[in-house]
């Protein structure tokens, strides 16, 4: 039976609303024009330059009577930009026609910095300047303000715009909070879908977590652009998510596979491409899309998944095309299906496994030193011997026992 949906519209209970509440910032007001009237700008810090000092003292007097205090004057024109970068102040009420660098100019840096690039600028100009206005106007004037100031023209323009900034400056943060909660959520149902694959054969689920901080190491130590080392990393966890296609009379087998069942092991690379990207992998060429960055996924599939499908498909690939489910052979394996193949061999030979006690790392430096040029790209198991302390202190964090 469907529950009642509560006034608000919500089939939530208040109690369980609270917990999908994302933000601790106020959601935006549909109507914006009784919010302009009650938003307090006051405590805003108001920049007024202008080489004429009684302009400069009007205005201050002005906006003093509507209740600002925070001020910060310039006469001197040569001294605004650096003012304004050092102090940053929430709104510029500027002069056009100073000797030595002109308001226009000084517009015009301002609107290239992306600091200030929606930033309040309001131009204090004498209504017959025309031709100055369109100028200032195509420079990125906020707003005009015509001299003489009058406290009715200046007061209501300088809240307006201040009110303007602030709902500017908050949805930003506002998106990027979002973005981040998206991020953090996505990541979180990966993890959920990962260790849920490594609980067919791995009660602890920690091999999943020891193969992310190799490959982050890895990827790290590369050089790599940090973001692109995260998505590389998170993306890693999904690797053997096709686990979840095979049998558990094979994947469980304790024994030595027969040659028919190693072959329907090999299927968890297409599984878990396909359950990533929902296209059968004999359909897509991996090894190409990903490197030449053709992505036909685009449409229906995010960053991480498409990496997350890469790494399934080509993480038991071998540098000498040896490996499968295509024989892929040196870079035409994607780079991330090349670094999680020596993570992954890394953890497989140090820990536990139903048939082996965990290998020394002495003895796993001696297999990942033979298999240079071999299974793995050499100059990735270099890499990860060069860091291999941080490696040790990985599988002594996550440790199955
Ligand atoms: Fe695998």
């Amino acid at each position: 039976m469907t529950k009642p949906a509560t006034p608000n519209g919500s089939t939530l209970g208040a109690e369980n609303r609270g917990a999908f509440s994302t933000s601790a910032a106020p959601a935006l007001p549909v109507d914006s024009g009784p919010v302009v009237r009650r938003r307090d700008t006051t405590g805003s810090l108001v920049m007024i330059a202008d080489d004429n000092e009684l302009n400069v003292r009007v205005a201050q007097a002005h906006l003093t009577g509507a209740g600002y205090s925070r001020f910060l004057t310039v006469t001197e024109p040569i001294e605004i930009l650096p003012t304004v970068y050092r102090d940053e102040p929430d709104i510029l009420l500027l002069d056009l026609m100073m000797p030595g660098i002109s308001g226009l100019e000084i517009l015009a840096a301002l609107r290239c910095d992306h600091r200030f690039a929606h930033w309040p600028i309001l131009i204090l100009t004498a209504a017959t300047d025309g031709e100055l206005k369109r100028a200032a106007l195509e420079q990125g004037a906020t707003d005009f303000l015509n001299k003489p100031i009058s406290p009715e023209e200046l007061v209501p323009r300088v809240r307006n715009a201040l009110v303007a900034k602030y709902y500017h400056d908050h949805l930003e943060e506002q998106v990027a909070q979002r973005t981040a909660h998206l991020k953090l959520a996505q990541r979180e149902v990966v993890h959920c879908l990962a260790r849920a694959a490594e609980y067919r054969d791995n009660d602890t689920g920690q091999h999943v977590m020891r193969v992310r901080a190799y490959v982050e190491i890895i990827a790290r130590n590369l050089k790599l652009d940090p973001e692109i080392v995260q998505l590389i990393a998170d993306a890693s966890i999904l690797h053997d998510v096709g686990k979840i296609g095979i049998p558990d009379s094979i994947l469980l087998k304790p024994d030595r596979l027969s040659d028919e069942e190693f072959e329907v092991i090999q299927h968890h690379c297409g599984f878990g491409y396909s359950i990533c990207s929902r296209v059968p992998l004999e359909t897509d060429d991996c090894g190409e899309h990903c490197q030449s960055g053709n992505l036909f996924l685009d449409t229906y599939s995010s960053p991480l998944l498409r990496t997350a499908a890469t790494i399934a498909a080509t993480h038991h690939e071998k540098w000498d095309g040896s490996g499968y489910p295509r024989g892929l052979q040196g870079t035409d394996i994607p780079l991330e299906g090349r670094i999680t193949a020596v993570a992954d061999v890394f953890d497989a030979l140090s820990s536990r496994r139903p048939y082996k006690e965990p290998f020394s790392v002495e003895r796993c430096v001696s297999i990942l030193q033979q298999e240079k040029g071999r299974h793995f790209d050499p100059a990735l198991v270099d890499v990860f011997l060069d860091n291999l302390d941080e490696a040790i202190a990985v599988r002594e964090q996550y440790g199955d026992d």
